[in-house]
């Protein structure tokens, strides 16, 4: 048997993600027309001996139960939500949540980190497992040599997979096959986390001049992996799987379009355009795939959706709309003849007639081999905004006949004017 944890963070991490964290968890928020974890669930869903999903996070727990009910009755599956009570770290709340981890012995659990996306090679990394005395298999993918320093470094045994040498975000170029943050433990791990613990608590309560009143953290990456590097029990799964991180809001554009392209392969029913019965004749919008529709959502027939759109819950879109690479999410409104592209318009929010709302893509360079997303900061060192997706938080009113480009609406703005590269607070 087998179990999966999915590190969720919480409210103090994803920073970056603002403004479309403000009004949901991160977690929560939907790529591609489902919860990002959703689509972690759905990976682990499909490992045959899985039997139970654990979210660890530190977010109230009223956040998640809705969500965790619901997935509990879509999947049939055994899923909780344990909340830590503090930020412990990537492996602090799994060794505080230690026996309900093990309880029911499992095998091996999975640990995916909540603000990855993927293709999860987890039935690979089983099988993997199998093949190695391991107390942990991570997965690995090449990144390019500048951008490696960004992730955790793993320089392996080409032969064999073991990790030789580990480095968490290293100042200085190390390895470009980085960690994915995607784990198979063995629960051996839990003795590792127990010496570790315990240092730590004693450097705690000896450490007075500081008067250190925090709890003890303990990171999976530099309390446990770097040493574990060159023991022969920890091992890389390079996979060469689509797989990118989810930091920034503009990141969601990137991930939707790839797991709607997964969808194809994994849940065509998903990828549809609709109909709509006029008098004895249907007319269909126009659909360039990959377009996700929520059942819900109204979409006029002259409209353009596609390629890679996605469409929330009671979304209204008007006539003449054209909208591509694009996330709408539930309950917003985009009225006759209006464009969006590259952008995230937030839930119940307004775009007005005739107006534009673009941003500029923020792909990893394709002439790259390995080329991951760049993730810049919002500010160039000019000062000035870097050009990236449009987000539009939630219940943001944009008028008639505007443009809005590459910029970032925090919530609840009613805008009066067109803007360039801004950020409207
Ligand atoms: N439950 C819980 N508690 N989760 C946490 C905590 C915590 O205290 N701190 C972080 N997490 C979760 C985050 O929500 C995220 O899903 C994951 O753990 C990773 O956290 P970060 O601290 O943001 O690390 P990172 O994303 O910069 O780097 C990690 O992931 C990279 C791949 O995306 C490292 O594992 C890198 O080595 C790796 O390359
Ligand atoms: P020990 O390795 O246990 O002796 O301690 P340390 O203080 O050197 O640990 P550290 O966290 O610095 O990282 C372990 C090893 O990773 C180092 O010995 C270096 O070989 C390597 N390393 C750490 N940081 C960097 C870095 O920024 N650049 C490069 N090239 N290597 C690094």
């Amino acid at each position: 048997m087998l179990k999966a944890i999915i590190l969720i963070g919480g409210p103090l991490k994803g920073t970056r993600f603002r403004p479309l964290s403000l009004d949901i968890p991160k977690p929560l928020f939907p790529v591609a027309g489902l919860p990002i974890i959703q689509h972690h669930i759905e990976a682990c869903v499909r490992v045959p001996d899985l039997k139970e999903i654990i979210l660890l996070g530190y977010y109230p727990s009223s956040d998640l139960m809705k969500f965790v009910q619901e997935m509990i009755q879509e999947y049939k599956i055994a899923i909780r939500y344990l909340q830590e009570y503090t930020a412990l770290g990537t492996a602090g709340g799994m060794y505080h949540f230690r026996d309900q981890i093990r309880c029911g012995n499992p095998t091996a659990f999975f640990v995916i980190n909540g603000d990855v996306c993927g293709d999860f090679p987890l039935l690979e990394m089983c099988e993997y497992y199998g093949e190695k005395d391991a107390l942990v298999v991570v997965a690995g993918t090449e990144a390019t040599r500048n951008q490696s320093v960004n992730y955790g470094c793993i320089i392996s045994d080409k032969n064999t997979g073991e990790i030789l040498h580990y480095v968490e975000k290293p100042s200085t170029f190390v390895s470009t096959l980085v960690n994915c943050g995607v784990y198979l433990c063995s629960l051996d791990i839990f003795q590792i986390l127990a010496a570790v613990f315990k240092k730590k608590e004693e450097e705690r309560v000896y450490d007075l001049a500081s008067s250190n009143n925090d709890s003890t953290t303990i990171q999976l990456e530099q309390d446990v992996l770097r040493p574990l590097a060159g023991t022969g029990k920890a091992f890389v799964y390079q996979s060469k799987n689509w797989w990118s991180q989810l930091k920034p809001a503009g990141s969601t554009i990137y991930a939707n379009r790839h797991f709607l392209q997964l969808y194809r392969k994994r849940h065509p029913e998903r990828l549809r355009g609709v109909g709509i019965q006029e008098g004895n004749v249907k007319q269909i919008p126009k659909i360039i795939d990959d377009v996700f529709i929520h059942p819900t959502a109204f979409i006029h027939h002259t409209a353009v959706l596609g390629p890679n759109v996605s469409i929330g819950a009671n979304a209204h879109i008007g006539p003449g709309v054209r909208i591509r690479e694009s996330i709408i999410l539930s309950g917003a409104n985009i009225s006759n003849h209006s464009l969006v592209m590259y952008s995230v318009v937030g839930r119940n929010s307004k775009i007005g007639a005739w107006s534009r709302v673009e941003g500029t893509p923020c792909d990893p360079n394709p002439n790259k081999p390995f080329a991951k997303m760049d993730n810049l900061p919002l500010f160039n060192s000019n000062g000035k905004l870097n050009p990236s997706i449009t987000i539009l938080g939630c219940s943001v009113s944009v008028p008639a006949e505007v443009i809005l480009l590459n910029s970032i609406v925090l919530p609840y703005k009613e805008l009066s004017r067109s803007f360039k590269n801004e950020i409207i607070l």
